[in-house]
């Protein structure tokens, strides 16, 4: 088991992380950069997203509910991604993102973990 482990998480992690980039591509990537230094385009950057302030590109120009957010000191981290991208205007009323959530907690779990890996350093 002890060698075992390791041979399957990397196995695992991999695929997890494809899957994000796909769920993301399809649904995401329309509106949001996730490169770092890349310009904003119809939403924020989203590179470094896990652990920056709500409403942190600074790029962007944000929704007073957003703004306020960040300005009360909330941080993202994985897990509220995931709870924002079930419903994002529940946790965020008036937000302007003209988007819906995702449907499917994997997918919502897969694009959580893929942004955490796109923290920047
Ligand atoms: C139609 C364009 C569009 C799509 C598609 C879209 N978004 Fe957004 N997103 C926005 C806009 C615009 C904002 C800023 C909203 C505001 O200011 O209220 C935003 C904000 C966000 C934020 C808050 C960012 C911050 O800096 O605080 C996150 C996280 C986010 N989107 C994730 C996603 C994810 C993940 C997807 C795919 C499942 C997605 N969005 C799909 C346009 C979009």
């Amino acid at each position: 088991m002890r060698r075992l482990l390791p041979a399957l998480l990397s196995l695992a992690l991999p695929a997890a992380a494809a899957e994000g980039e796909a769920v993301f591509r399809g649904h995401c990537a329309n509106c949001h950069a996730v490169t770092a230094g890349a310009p904003a385009g119809p939403g924020p950057n989203l590179a470094g997203v896990d652990g920056r302030r709500v409403g942190g590109d600074p790029g962007f120009d944000y929704s007073p509910v957003l703004q306020a957010a960040g300005e009360a000191g909330q941080r993202w981290d994985a897990a509220m991604l995931e709870r924002f991208l079930a419903d994002p205007e529940a946790m965020f009323p008036g937000l302007w993102m003209g988007a819906n959530g995702l449907r499917e907690a994997t997918d919502r779990s897969a694009v959580a973990r893929y942004l955490a890996e796109r923290r920047t350093p």
